[in-house]
């Protein structure tokens, strides 16, 4: 066992997509638990795009921002090394709410932990379809937005890991899905690949043209990961009484401040809306209802996810850059 704990600190608020800037690796002891906490060894560190509104200061996201200074945070997979917690051996595989380093220091009581089972030998599995974002994808597509057979349904950020679990889950129901993804071979993936009837480039120009073109009687339920324009585009082509699943806002995350917008929202009152936002953490304890259905359309063929690995600790801004740089198809990891 190393004696060192290499991990990053959030050095400066980054400006734009200036990770490599912004984060610093350091190094010290490896912790040492403190009553109630555990110490893991990261194996795995899921790079989620929320993160980036934790690297800012203010204080109207939800969650605080980050201090500078402090270690960069989010979930990790890894196996316990020292315990001073009842219900955690050493041994045990974790899922934890933990630093991106090399080893985790958390209090299970509110890291929200579980300790992972032995239904996945890849533990990229547990943020993966059994993780947040599969629950993310499930709430927004079967509660939030109530997604029936039948239906048109687009979503944005489709290549991404949430996306593109959104729109299988939708299609697995019984909707008609379109894809909204940057890019010919993202949009050609999502059609051969993840069973989409149609995707959208949104970098060829002209979503509101397209998505016109694609879903004459209007969009029933519009699942969105960016916000801004393609937000705008979707609100325009809305149905009578259709929904709005609001997921995530990935074009306001690297603004300095609250953005303006959306500019068509007068079509809340025309085509009656429902919109509505969501937040997984809010859902984590119904874990045990979420992943036995994720299972079974898993066993059916009908929801897959693909991952995008980055290798060691130093590779952590350059992963997580990709999820706003659209390097990504699916779930962003670095393995440790
Ligand atoms: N509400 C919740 O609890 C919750 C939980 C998890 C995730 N989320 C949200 O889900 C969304 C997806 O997150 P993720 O972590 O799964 O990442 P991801 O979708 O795997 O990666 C992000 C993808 O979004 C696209 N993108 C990035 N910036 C964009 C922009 N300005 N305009 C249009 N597309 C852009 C890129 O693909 P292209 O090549 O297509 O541009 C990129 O590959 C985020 O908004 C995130 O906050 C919400």
């Amino acid at each position: 066992m190393t004696t060192h704990n290499r991990h990053w600190i959030l050095a400066q608020r980054p400006i734009g997509n200036g990770y490599a800037e912004a984060f610093a690796l350091r190094e010290e002891p490896v912790p040492v638990a403190g009553e109630g906490q555990i110490v893991i060894a990261n194996k795995v560190l899921s790079m989620d795009s929320g993160t980036r509104m934790y690297m800012t200061d203010r204080e109207d996201s939800y969650q605080p921002g980050t201090p500078l200074g402090d270690k960069l945070i989010g979930t990790v997979l890894g196996v316990v090394t020292e315990t001073r917690h009842p219900g955690y051996a050493v041994g045990d595989r974790v899922r934890c709410y933990g630093q991106w380093a090399d080893y985790s220091l958390v209090d299970p009581a509110t890291a929200y932990c579980t300790r992972l089972d032995d239904a996945h030998a890849d533990l990229k599995d547990f943020v993966g379809i059994y993780g947040a974002n599969g629950w993310t994808a499930y709430v927004g597509v079967v509660e939030t937005g109530a997604a029936k057979a039948g239906e048109t349904f687009v979503v944005s950020a489709a290549a991404g890991c949430t996306g593109i679990m959104a729109g299988q889950i939708a299609k697995a129901l019984g909707c008609r899905v379109i894809g909204i993804a940057g890019g010919a071979a993202k949009c050609a993936l999502l059609t051969s690949d993840y069973g989409f009837d149609a995707a959208i480039d949104y970098k060829a120009g002209d979503v509101a043209g397209e998505l016109a073109r694609l879903c004459p009687d209007g969009i029933d339920l519009y699942f969105d990961n960016v916000g801004g324009e393609i937000l705008d585009a979707a609100l325009g082509q809305m149905a009578l009484y259709g929904r709005v699943a609001i997921c995530g806002l990935l074009t306001n995350y690297t603004a300095p401040g609250p953005v303006p917008g959306p500019y068509r929202f007068d079509q809340v009152l025309m085509k009656r809306l429902r919109i509505e936002g969501f937040f997984s953490p809010d859902f984590y304890a119904r874990e045990a209802t979420f992943n036995p259905q994720l299972a079974r359309w898993a066993a059916a063929g009908q929801l897959k996810l693909p991952f995008e690995v980055s290798h060691g600790l130093e590779a952590t801004p350059e992963a997580f850059t990709k999820l706003f740089t659209g390097a990504n198809i699916g779930k962003v990891v670095v393995e440790l």
